[in-house]
């Protein structure tokens, strides 16, 4: 690969079609690609950037059992509507593709065999949950359980989706099948594995070094440290194979010239990055378009934008699959974003607690970039953010509408007012009043030159993945527009100084039109609305950045003396309180937390008074606690129960400061077979009462009873 790349191909995450898309996958992994490529467009660069619908999985079959109908009708419904979605807030995909496709089965398959072919494979039997009420074996989804590191009672079995561990489904406690409900037994069956532990020494060196095959890698250098930190903390852990084909009936089937394929599929995790690959075989034949330059040649550079749940897959799994078939190039960056909150809360798509984009949509139908704005404003690129309605709002009528809007639309005006709606023409020699702090007069040129600085500066934050800071920095130039106004006062000169208005009114023509270009990434209908009123061709997405900044270091003008303009519009328009009201009713009418879970959990099926008389459960108190160190969710205590002290692991740090929890009297399942977590031995479990909330409190001895009594 050259640095810079030329050609570049990049992907945003495929989402599952199995539910509409709300805020925190747009502001995760499709606004952030969606800027990015159309910058990477305006430098005129070489782009493909390919999307589609993950539609294999657990979850797509379990919301067709749910729902009663069939997978493909779940797809079908909901590519349409997220497909539809992504086009009216204005991702510009080259591609939205789906991976039911024929195409992406055929290359999931030739991935498969080739693999397979190559000796990346290990083929292993192994003791997996069947369901003998549905006749299958329960991987991932299909099977749920408690916890064994944080006690969330509905873990899945690959993953618990309340601590964030990744689990097998052995490892859950008093494990049910979500298909029946009821308790699957242990049946022996074959799957192919990824032997991933054979890869970490080439794993480590690329993620954490960016070097690949002894040569630089990473564009730009640095990666993100959260990525870089998750995949050396699996790499730390100790790398695993993990199994790529499933017992089930939905999904890509094992080349049935590999023995022993008939029934098996290939995991989610296996064909979903695939379909990066098969997306663009299509884009390539739908434009005549040769794929393999994009994916093999060493001048193109692969980017992943996703959410920071999908990292090991893109930065170890998908590598290693890449690396396994053979001249793919593997990812340069993979600038994956934390997770946006709602109001406080984790967004939760079962429980309803989000803002549906295809709501948002049809709420507010003229208003897409200002939800874009918004996006970009908290994208989480490196830690969590929140999503609010008052921030929403805020940011809409004080920075869109009283400073972007304001400025552009007092320069639209007056131009019209004293000039016919024609730009002017000016004595270069007559300096104005600063925009800057300084105070100092200035001169038109030195302020276009200023503007090019920024716009340096703009750039270089886009290359860097910091959309935020790149937004900042178009609302600073907004900001200079205005004060550039304010300090001129051309509605107080016009009669004075007609001269040195014509240099203000000149200047902040070129301003905006600077601005209809670089807001481009973040706000393309704004952009296509701005050119219009300017009377300027739309922009294209090609090179036209490039060509601005030229133009700027040569002293050339953006807007020529002479040309006319349309009359003046309001880009933006103010959000009502009301509306905010609405939305905010709107979002409290469903509850954070799962009505049908977290209300009024079912009463789990009868335990025998011997089952239950099996616990011993004791008194105790807490005399020290500590965070377990790289697990967020976990404390570590010490307990104590007037005859012995125990070590226990409980997932409670979320809710509880460690200090604050000494002394606390508690009861404890004493008898719990002890197990490892995070490498400490944890003996017995602290009852917790949980309320709808989800908030989480002790439950207690009444005072007076002793260290170590009897809970029965
Ligand atoms: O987490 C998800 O929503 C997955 N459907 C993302 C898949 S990304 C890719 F690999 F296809
Ligand atoms: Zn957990």
């Amino acid at each position: 690969m050259i640095n810079p790349p030329n050609r570049y191909l990049v992907t945003s995450a495929l989402p599952y079609a199995n539910g509409p898309l709300h805020i925190g996958h747009l502001a995760g992994a499709y606004l952030p690609a969606d800027a990015f490529v159309r910058f990477l467009r305006l430098s005129g660069k070489d782009v493909a950037y390919i999307g589609g619908s993950d539609e294999h999985g657990a979850a797509i079959k379990i919301k067709a059992l749910k729902e009663g109908t069939t997978p493909q009708k779940i797809v079908d419904k909901y590519h349409s509507l997220i497909k539809e979605t992504f086009k009216e807030i204005g991702i510009s995909f080259d591609i939205y593709h789906r991976t039911t496709e024929p195409i992406h089965h055929e290359t999931s398959q030739d991935f498969f065999l080739t693999l397979y072919k190559n000796g990346a494979f290990t083929e292993l039997e192994s003791e997996q949950y069947y369901d003998e009420d549905a006749g299958q074996f329960l991987a991932d989804r299909f099977i749920v359980g408690t916890c064994p590191r944080c006690n969330h009672p509905e873990a899945y079995g690959d993953q618990c989706e309340n601590c964030g561990s990744t689990l097998s489904p052995t490892e859950l406690i008093d494990p049910k099948s979500t298909i029946s409900g009821s308790t699957p037994v242990l049946r022996k069956t074959k799957h192919w594995y990824l032997p991933l532990e054979q890869h970490e020494s080439w794993l480590r060196t690329y993620i954490t070094e960016g070097k690949l095959d002894g040569k630089e890698h990473h564009y730009p250098e640095e990666w993100k440290k959260h990525v870089v930190g998750q995949c050396k903390s699996w790499l730390d852990a100790g790398l695993q194979p993990r199994s790529i084909t499933r017992d089930l009936d939905w999904g890509v089937d094992v080349p049935q010239e590999i023995e022993g394929s008939k029934g098996k599929k290939l995991y989610v995790w296996m064909d979903a990055p695939i379909g990066y690959v098969s997306a663009t075989k299509e884009w390539a034949k739908q434009h005549n378009k040769d794929w393999e330059l994009y994916w093999k040649d060493e001048e193109s550079a692969l980017i992943h934008f996703i959410g920071k749940d999908n990292i090991v897959f893109h930065c170890l799994i998908f590598p290693v699959i890449l690396k396994s078939y053979g001249g793919f190039n593997l990812p340069v960056n993979v600038p994956a974003n934390q997770f946006v909150n709602l109001e406080g809360q984790k967004v939760s798509t079962s429980k309803g607690w989000a803002v549906w984009i295809h709501e948002y949509l049809k709420d507010f139908p003229s208003k897409k970039d200002e939800l874009r704005y918004y996006g970009f404003k908290i994208m989480p690129e490196l830690k969590d953010s929140d999503f609010t309605w008052k921030g929403f709002q805020e940011a809409v009528n004080n920075e869109l509408v009283n400073n972007l809007g304001n400025f552009i639309h007092r320069v639209l005006v007056l131009t019209n007012k004293y000039y016919n709606g024609v730009v002017p023409v000016f004595d270069e020699s007559i300096s104005i009043n600063a925009p800057q702090e300084s105070g100092l007069p200035t001169w038109h040129d030195s302020e276009l030159l200023d503007l090019f600085d920024r716009l340096h500066e703009f750039r270089s934050h886009i290359k860097a993945f910091d959309f935020r800071s790149a937004l900042k920095i178009v609302m600073e130039i907004s900001t200079a527009g205005n004060q550039l106004l304010q300090y001129n006062e051309p509605w107080k000169q016009e009669k004075t100084d007609p001269d040195l208005v014509k240099v203000v009114m000149n200047l902040g023509l070129q301003y905006v039109t600077a601005l209809s270009v670089a807001i481009r990434p973040f706000m393309p209908f704004t952009s296509d609305r701005l050119r219009d009123l300017l009377a300027l061709p739309p922009v294209q997405e090609k090179g036209e950045f490039v060509d601005l900044m030229d133009a700027l270091s040569e002293g050339k003008h953006l807007i020529s003396g002479g040309h006319k303009i349309k009359k003046a519009q309001h880009l933006f328009t103010k959000v009502s309180d009301e509306e905010i009201q609405q939305q905010i009713d709107k979002l409290m009418q469903s509850s954070p937390e799962p009505e049908e879970v977290k209300e009024k959990a079912p009463v789990k099926e009868a335990a025998s008074f011997d089952d239950f008389s099996k616990l011993d459960l004791r008194t105790g108190t807490i005399t020290a606690a500590e965070k377990v160190e790289k697990a967020d969710k976990l404390l570590k205590l010490t307990v104590d129960l007037g005859f012995e002290q125990r070590t226990v692991v409980s997932g409670i740090a979320g809710s509880f400061d460690p200090k604050s929890i000494i002394g606390q009297n508690i009861v404890l399942v004493a008898n719990l077979q002890p197990r490892k977590i995070r490498g400490i031995l944890s003996q017995g479990m602290i009852l917790m009462a949980e309320n709808k909330e989800g908030k989480l409190g002790f439950v207690g001895a009444p005072e007076g009873w002793t260290k170590g009594d009897i809970v029965r």
